[in-house]
């Protein structure tokens, strides 16, 4: 009944608990809607990745959930930071997180932050021509040359990124262009996101080990480091496809070592990027219930004090999500509803039918595997303040992030 909550879930009584604090407990202490992330699953996940690939740089994704403390913890863990943009750069440096151990990221970068990717002394993926002029005059120490492979990754189109015609990456012969140039350490793909398939992510390693033989037959180089970026999924709904950290990095793992073996080429040094799979199901989203209302077609509404501003993977990618009734997990539905936001629009639908006792004003909502691209892609539609998010471990919980306020939105305002 709770496996697609995180490691530390369990509900005695009836009653949901997160890292022995009960989601009661937590509404009452922090309010909702709250973002609760369990400290066991993060750490597991973490170590899951370390374990699976000991000699490998883990490099957690930023963008999944910007947060200093979750940096930290992760760093405990011996994983360093991937980046984006200037903002999460600034929050790896915050978390305290050595330059030799971040990544700076993305397919536009402004000299402001190719030169703050030179002052960390962090390395730099070249994502095109350009970047590499840049970072070579900003004197960035170490460079990744993203590769575009041409492999349509098993995902939601707005996700993937590996195929040709991608915003990412150089095709194969600008890569190995930029890569004749001088200054490239490595290599670097990322076929898209959420997989719960191992294929493309198959057909990507081995597409790169050939590419690495062409580059050392044309160019007589070979990369020193070659990272596969992030991508393994998380389960959000029952049915879902499980696929374990240990499976998806061994894919890789092995993948290389035997393309390595088979074009005679070193074995070159591991990075992965991984995002939502630290993050994702380390994650529980609790709302309050408001109006439970029923239509002329039947429909039940059981609107939340949140919504598509606070987690916008429904209308986004189609994404689906469950959830439970907080204090009464265990009592049998009494039907369907729709799990509606309080925004002003009919898209506003975070869960379409979901089997649930009787919903009342009141009750708890609440919904696993909400951990990554939720809080982090939220907005402010309607005027709405962002949720704040703790950390709950041995039945305490830590405030990692303040819920907004009304004076923080009025406070940019000219
Ligand atoms: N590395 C690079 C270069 C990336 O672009 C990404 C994600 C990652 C690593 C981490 O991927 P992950 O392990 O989290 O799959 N907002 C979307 C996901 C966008 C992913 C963007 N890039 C969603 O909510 O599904």
């Amino acid at each position: 009944m709770l496996d697609l909550f995180p490691d530390s879930a369990a509900a005695p009584g009836g009653e949901l608990a997160v890292g022995g604090v009960a989601a009661s407990a937590l509404a009452a202490e922090f309010g909702t809607p709250l973002l609760v992330y369990c400290e066991q699953t993060l750490r597991a996940r973490a170590r899951a990745y370390r374990e699976a690939a000991p000699r490998a740089r883990i490099l957690y994704s930023v963008k999944a959930f910007p947060s200093v403390a979750l940096l930290r913890l992760f760093a405990e863990e011996g994983l360093g930071a991937e980046v984006s943009a200037l903002g999460e750069l600034e929050f790896a440096e915050r978390a305290g997180i050595s330059g030799a151990q971040i990544l700076v990221d993305g397919n536009n970068k402004s000299d402001e932050e190719i030169s703050a990717a030179a002052r960390a002394g962090a390395a730099l993926v070249v994502d095109a021509f350009d970047d590499l002029d840049r970072a070579a005059a900003a004197g960035v120490s170490s460079l990744l040359v993203r590769v575009t492979p041409g492999v349509d990754a098993e995902t939601h189109d707005a996700i993937r990124t590996g195929h040709t015609g991608s915003k990412f990456g150089l095709p194969p012969e600008d890569a190995l262009a930029a890569i004749a140039r001088g200054g490239i350490d490595g290599l670097h793909v990322h076929i898209g996101s959420q997989l719960l398939a191992l294929g493309a992510l198959r057909m990507t390693v081995d597409w790169l080990t050939a590419f690495m033989a062409r580059a050392r037959a044309e160019l007589g180089w070979a990369p020193g480091t070659v990272d596969f970026g992030g991508g393994l999924g998380i389960r959000h709904v029952d049915g879902d496809p499980a696929l374990p950290v240990d499976r998806f990095v061994g894919a890789i793992v092995d993948g290389l070592e035997q393309g390595c073996r088979l074009h005679g080429l070193p074995l070159p040094e591991l990075i992965l990027e991984p995002g939502r799979s630290l993050v994702g199901d380390g994650g529980v989203t609790l709302y309050r219930i408001g109006v439970v209302k029923r239509t002329g077609d039947a429909t039940t509404y059981v609107a939340i004090d949140g919504g598509m501003s606070d987690n916008p993977r429904p209308q986004l990618y189609g994404a689906h999500f469950t959830g439970v009734l907080a204090t009464r997990v265990v009592d049998p539905p009494a039907g369907t509803f729709t799990i509606c936001g309080k925004h002003c629009e009919s898209g506003d639908v975070l869960i379409d039918r979901l089997a649930l006792p009787q919903p009342r004003r009141g009750d708890l909502l609440a919904v696993p595997a909400t951990g990554a691209y939720t809080l982090g892609m939220s907005s402010n539609y309607n005027g709405v303040p962002r949720p704040a998010a703790v950390l709950v471990r041995a039945g305490e919980a830590r405030l990692i992030r303040r819920r907004e306020s009304l004076d923080d939105l009025l406070a940019l305002e000219a």
